[in-house]
């Protein structure tokens, strides 16, 4: 049986990862590890909250002795030992690096290297059949021009203390592989989109702020490249790796779906003012601010390893996943107003999100 850990499982991505898994295994242990940062929400899993095959356990992943006793079985149903590692949790927003970095090294970079050792720690090579899989970002490329694409063979080249702080635990994760021979794997994925997304993000930001009808601070000229994966092809590529990839592996897993963000933006004008029936004069609205420091012109990821040696390639067409997630985020409002609202109101746009 699989029991798997999850860090950051109250997170964006990992909150749909949990969902993903419960529905598609009968038989498994999900353990969900988040701090409950600004950006971790328990309200992104009401519907598996009373599902005896999950358990939260609110802690930091640089707590070792909590992470070696979730290892050891201590908070499974059953005692079971984990055989699965999916490690979400970090601090993900470039912006917030920007002005302050030191949360990214401490929770990304430390973070990252005490769960490796409580994973070494822990870990029987004989009888384990344990996979450890470190989800990381395109971002750890840096920048391209107006062609090419990333390829696992790409050399590391970050920009951002944010894409820094990737890249060091993702040398941490290929460092411990080649020393230990521990059973890892990384993923680098392009920009995730879906439901449950923290809206400091840009699609998120600019439904919230349409429905407000509040600016809609975009960076530079808008010119941008970013490539959008749909959180559930995501979902599915991360349990493909985990389960198939060969150990000590790279996989890039992106949606081949490149926009400018100003395209985005538009795009996201008209699909709100239609789906509130308004006059399609939100992008009105659009303002742009003085560009991000340092910002990655274009990110294009070359997803065809994972598609030849694992057969995963993305489901969704991005038309239909980006008319499912404005419609989600325009039925939540509830879930925008607590995650916007109360506790979060320090961290949240009006100090960090100056533009998207
Ligand atoms: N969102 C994207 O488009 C994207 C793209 C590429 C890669 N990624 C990577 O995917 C992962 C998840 O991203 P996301 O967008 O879901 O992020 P998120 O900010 O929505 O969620 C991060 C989660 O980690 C938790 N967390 C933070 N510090 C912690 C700590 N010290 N201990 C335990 N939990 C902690 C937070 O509470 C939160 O629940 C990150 O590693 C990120 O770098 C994200």
């Amino acid at each position: 049986m699989k029991v798997v850990l999850v860090t950051g499982g109250a997170g964006f991505i990992g909150s749909n990862f949990i969902r993903y898994y419960l529905n598609k295994n009968q038989e498994c242990v999900v353990i969900n590890l988040d701090k409950l940062t600004y950006s971790g929400n328990l309200s992104n899993l009401d519907e598996v909250v009373s599902d005896n095959r999950y358990v939260f356990v609110k802690g930091d992943i640089l707590d070792k002795d909590l992470v070696l006793r979730i290892l050891g079985g201590d908070y499974s149903p059953n005692g079971q030992k984990v055989n699965r590692i999916v490690h979400f949790a970090a601090e993900s927003h470039v912006d917030r690096s920007i002005k302050d970095s030191s949360p990214f090294v401490q929770t990304n970079i430390v973070g990252t290297q005490i769960l490796l050792d409580a994973l070494r720690e822990s870990w029987n090579k004989e009888d384990s059949d344990m996979r450890f899989l470190h989800v990381s970002t395109d971002e750890v490329y840096g920048s391209l021009g107006e062609t090419g694409y990333f390829t696992e063979d790409t050399p590391i080249n970050p920009n951002s203390p944010y894409s820094a702080s990737k890249a060091s635990s993702d040398l941490l994760v290929r460092a411990y592989y080649e020393t230990f021979k521990m059973p890892l794997l990384i993923t680098r994925c392009s920009n995730n989109y879906g439901a449950y997304q923290f809206p400091e993000k840009l699609i998120p930001l600019v439904i919230n702020n349409i429905v407000k009808q509040e600016n809609l601070p975009v960076y530079g000229k808008g010119i941008n490249v970013r490539d959008w994966l749909y959180v559930m092809d995501h979902c599915e590529a991360i349990d493909v790796v985990l389960e198939n990839g060969k150990l000590g592996d790279v996989y890039n897993i992106g949606g081949n779906n490149e926009w400018k963000n100003i395209d985005i933006v538009n795009l996201l004008c008209d699909l709100v003012d239609d789906a509130l029936g308004r006059e399609k004069n939100s992008k009105r609205l659009i303002k742009f601010v003085q560009d991000r420091l340092g910002h990655d012109m274009r990110y294009a990821i070359d997803a065809s390893k994972i598609k030849n040696e694992l057969g995963w390639s993305p489901k969704y067409v991005f038309e239909d996943g980006i008319r499912e997630t404005v419609a989600w985020y325009l039925e939540n409002k509830a879930w925008l107003e607590n995650v916007t609202s109360g506790a979060y109101t320090d961290y949240y746009a009006k100090q960090y999100g100056d533009g998207v």
